[in-house]
């Protein structure tokens, strides 16, 4: 276990922008940072990161939570998990305890399926510089591909013995089961006699990571000219691959992706590590697959730009149109760079240098729409009815483009492309955004009939606290340390943090929060005040009570965001913070006259039902204290207002 605090020190360290940054392109925004929200598909940014709180927040979604809340929901890792990467992302050593055999039983299977993918990487990679054979077949292999020990390094790539069980005997003596080893699909078990061998044996190896670095699974590259074997073998799905959901070269690009705020789309893997030796580090290629919704949304959290960068032969053109396509529909802004026949990014470099590539991708970019256009006119030569339907095609797809000024620039491009006059074009292009506009309306009213059956009845919602008891708690959880001055006894004035005022008033008065998240809090506050601790939120926002973290954190940014909305549009809105102290005495007063008011009530009800002339009398005096206590807080309230 870590200990206490260590955990503290890491908390201290973890920035939450910048943690979160490395999964979501994040802008500046005021005192905040916007993204697109990992959680749901979305076009327009609603995820919200506050520094100063140490929260974020999607206004789409509804997803909200601390760092760790991030980082669990995020890469799906245990509360251990989220504090050890954190550490390791600032340099803060944390001791863990050898595992023994025990333990290792112990873990989940999830986890014991990382565990032995990271030590076949490990292994593999180790074999590739200190073992004979990895050296003279292995690293030869990729020396001779112009692949440079550095970059074989950052890639993590290693070799498999050209031997049945090498590596299934190495993990097996190192304590790792049968099952595990075939469920990570490193050793394949025949069915009949479940004899069993290396998935990878006599393969160079490239590990295919997750966006923080963990091994997910490998792809293998065969070294000899088997015309009857796959060239490339990879992982098989399981509970923590799934290929589809992956791009390769992921983990090492991110960081240039978001810089760049594009994205280079390849074939192979090494098209990827070729591109990021050749210095554009922006590469990821898809994993085995065909290009997935799935892998464009992980492109989509780092940038709306993709270039794809395909092979300029028939199979490679016909994959850059679908994938084109598809992304384009996923609400990417696209563009197309074709090779020479024959040539991939990666042949291109090795021949032609690093110099060359980067200008070869400068110079031969072309907008999707062109891409399309240039690629289906080859196919038509000089077929009148064929052209007629590519020009109808053509305009379909620069009807899908959202921007005005640039549907106008294609159809001025096209225009030429297809020997059309741009006055026909555009009169086309007008009728088919209209089509669209009304496919899309009735699509509209559908998705919302359907949604409005399908969608389940959620459980019994939490009422809503009175408002001026929830007013009491924002103040709490977003002001609890900001120093308020009170005149004391003798006169003097003395600075109180806010949450202790609300805190000893309250308490002093007998009074207590009704709505039961409300209550939590509070003496959640109450508690640290007695310990003397800082009266801050932060404990409340890891709690493991989801109903009420989220409660809370709901109340602590939709203050924020409503006056930097507000300030954005040049409307001047009095922070609460810039009025604290008679925000606080009003928020307190009317909190008192609230309940001074219910007791009154219910003082009635009893009245009503009373018998004996005794309890008359006492409710009577009961009333009149109330009364009188009403006054009171009711002129102290008058002074507060105006
Ligand atoms: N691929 C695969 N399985 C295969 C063949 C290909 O998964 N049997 C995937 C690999 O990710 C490969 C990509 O498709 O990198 C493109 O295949 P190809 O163009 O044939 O290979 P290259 O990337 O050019 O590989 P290399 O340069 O190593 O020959
Ligand atoms: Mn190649």
């Amino acid at each position: 276990m870590i200990d206490q605090e260590t955990i503290q020190r890491i908390m201290d360290a973890a920035r939450i922008e910048e943690v979160i940054g490395d999964f979501v392109s994040l802008r500046k925004r005021g005192a905040n940072h916007i993204g697109c929200c990992p959680f749901h598909n979305e076009k327009t940014p609603s995820f919200y990161v506050s520094p100063s709180k140490g929260i974020f927040k999607c206004f789409g979604c509804g997803e909200a939570g601390d760092v760790v809340g991030f980082l669990k929901k995020h890469e799906h890792f245990t509360y251990p998990e989220a504090l050890l990467y954190l550490a390791k992302k600032y340099n803060i050593e944390v001791r863990e305890e050898e595992q023994t055999p025990e333990q290792r039983e112990r873990q989940t299977e999830r986890d014991a399926l990382f565990h032995l993918s990271e030590f076949a990487q490990h292994y593999f990679a180790d074999l590739l510089y200190n073992d004979e054979m990895g050296r003279a077949v292995g690293l030869s292999y990729f020396h001779s591909r112009g692949l440079s020990d550095e970059i074989i390094r950052r890639f993590g790539l290693g070799y498999c013995l050209d031997e049945w069980n090498a590596f299934t005997d190495h993990a097996r003596s190192n304590g790792y089961s049968d099952t595990v080893l075939e469920k990570t699909g490193l050793t394949i078990f025949k069915e009949d006699t479940r004899k069993s061998y290396d998935r990878f044996r006599g393969r160079v190896m490239f590990p295919i990571y997750s966006i923080s670095g963990r091994v997910l699974g490998f792809s293998g590259r065969i070294l000899t000219s088997d015309k009857q074997a796959a060239k490339y073998v990879n992982s098989p799905d399981s509970d923590i691959y799934n290929k589809s959901r992956t791009l390769y070269g992921l983990y090492q690009a991110r960081a240039a992706i978001a810089k760049a705020n594009r994205c280079f789309l390849v074939e192979g893997n090494i098209d990827v590590i070729s591109m990021h030796q050749s210095g554009v580090e922006n590469t990821v290629a898809s994993c085995g697959t065909s290009l997935t919704v799935e892998q464009i949304r992980l492109i989509k959290r780092y940038t709306p730009n993709v270039t794809v960068l395909y092979d300029g032969d028939s199979a490679g053109i016909k994959a850059a149109l679908r994938a084109v396509d598809l992304l384009f529909t996923e609400g990417m802004r696209v563009r197309v760079v074709l090779f020479p026949d024959g040539d991939d990014p990666d042949s291109y470099a090795q021949r032609h240098g690093s110099a060359a590539l980067q200008d070869y991708l400068a110079t031969h970019e072309d907008n999707f729409v062109m891409f399309k256009t240039r690629v289906l006119l080859d196919s038509v030569k000089n077929d009148p009815i064929r052209k007629a339907e590519l020009v109808k095609e053509t305009v379909d797809t620069i009807a899908l483009v959202p921007d005005l000024l640039e549907r106008t620039e294609y159809v001025a491009q096209c225009s030429s492309l297809l020997g059309v006059p741009e006055e026909a074009l555009a009169s086309e292009l007008s009728k088919a955004i209209n089509r669209r506009r009304m496919g899309a309306a009735a699509d509209t009213a559908a998705a919302v009939e359907s949604a409005a059956t399908v969608i389940p009845q959620a459980d019994a919602p939490v009422p809503q606290p009175d408002a001026r008891e929830k007013h009491l708690v924002e103040l709490m959880l977003n002001y609890g340390n900001h120093p308020i001055t009170l005149k004391s006894d003798s006169g003097d004035p003395m600075s109180y943090p806010l949450a202790e005022i609300i805190v000893n008033d309250l308490q002093d008065a007998g009074l207590a929060f009704t709505h039961p998240f409300c209550r939590k809090i509070f003496d959640h506050f109450a508690d640290r005040v007695e310990k003397g601790l800082p009266l801050e939120a932060s404990q409340l926002t890891t709690i493991d009570d989801e109903g009420l973290r989220q409660f809370a954190i709901s109340l602590m940014v939709d203050t924020y965001r409503v006056s930097d909305k507000w300030r954005e549009k040049q409307i001047i809105v009095p922070r609460i913070e810039d009025n604290l102290e008679a925000d606080a005495a009003e928020a307190i007063l009317s909190f008192k006259i609230k309940f001074l008011d219910e007791r009154i009530a219910e003082n009635a009800n009893r009245m009503r039902q009373a018998k004996g002339e005794h309890e008359i009398l006492a409710l009577i005096e009961e009333k009149k204290g109330l009364v009188e206590r009403r006054r009171t807080i009711g002129l102290a309230l008058h002074r507060v207002i105006s």
